[in-house]
C-alpha cells in the first residue's frame, strides 16, 4: 500500500515545516544541487508533484516561465502558495499522484523525494505518466534519499532502478552520495555539451 496522505496531514498538523527544509543546510545543499544539475537554461513548463512548503518550487520557479506544484496536503499548498506569491508564473494547487497527474505535457518534471512513498502499482502509473507528459526533449529530474525509513515503501535506490527501466528515458547525469541519488532522464539523449553546441 502507498503511505496514506492521512500520514502527511498528521505530520503537517504537528509542524508546519515536518522536514525543516525553511532551515537545514543537508536539504538547502541538496536542492541547490537539484537546480543545478537541470540540463537546459530555461524551461517552458515544469511540474513538481510533491511540492511540500515550497522550498524547491522556489528554486526551480527561476528556471521556468510556467511552473505548476502540487502536494496532496493543503496546508503544504498554503504554505508554497504564500512563499511564491509575487511569482505570477507559478501555479500551486492540491492534487494527489498518481491519479490526479494533470493532461498536460511538460519540459521538466521534477520527482524530489516522492517515489518512495508509492506502492508497485502507484510507482508504476506515476512513471508512466511523467514519462508519457515529458515532451519530446523534455527532461525528468529525479532525487530520493537512500536510507531505510518507516513510512517509506521501497528505498530511493529502487525508485531510479524503475526509472532506468522505463521505455524512452536515458540517463542524462548521475550523482551519487552516500545518502542520496540525483539523476537525470531525459527523452533527448544527447548530453549537455551537445545541447549546447560544443561537440
Ligand atoms: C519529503 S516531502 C518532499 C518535498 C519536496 N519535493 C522536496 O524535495 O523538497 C514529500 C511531500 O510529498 C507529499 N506527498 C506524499 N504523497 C503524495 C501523493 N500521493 N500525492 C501528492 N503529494 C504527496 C507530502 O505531502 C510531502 O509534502
Amino acid at each position: 500500500m502507498s503511505t496514506p496522505i492521512s500520514h502527511f496531514e498528521r505530520m503537517y498538523a504537528d509542524n508546519p515545516d515536518p522536514w525543516s527544509f525553511e532551515s537545514r543546510w543537508y536539504d538547502a545543499r541538496k536542492h541547490a544541487l537539484t537546480v543545478d544539475a537541470l540540463p537546459n537554461r530555461r524551461y517552458r513548463s515544469a511540474f513538481e508533484p510533491g511540492c511540500s512548503t515550497g522550498m524547491l518550487t522556489a528554486r526551480l520557479a527561476a528556471r521556468c516561465d510556467r511552473l505548476l506544484a502540487v502536494d496532496a496536503v493543503e496546508s503544504a499548498v498554503r504554505t508554497t502558495v504564500e512563499r511564491l506569491a509575487a511569482q505570477s508564473h507559478v501555479t500551486v494547487r492540491t492534487a494527489r499522484m498518481p491519479h490526479d497527474w494533470p493532461d498536460e505535457s511538460f519540459d521538466l518534471v521534477v520527482l524530489s523525494e516522492l517515489g518512495y512513498y508509492f506502492d508497485d502499482a502507484d510507482l508504476a502509473a506515476l512513471l508512466d505518466r511523467a514519462a508519457t507528459s515529458l515532451a519530446p526533449g523534455g527532461d525528468l529530474v529525479a532525487v530520493h534519499w537512500r536510507w531505510p525509513v518507516a513510512e517509506h515503501v521501497r528505498v530511493g535506490d529502487d525508485v531510479h532502478a524503475a526509472l532506468a527501466r522505463v521505455p524512452g528515458l536515458h540517463r542524462l547525469a548521475r550523482h551519487e552520495e552516500a545518502d542520496f541519488l540525483l539523476e537525470v532522464f531525459t527523452r533527448d539523449p544527447a548530453s549537455v555539451a551537445e545541447r549546447s553546441g560544443l561537440r
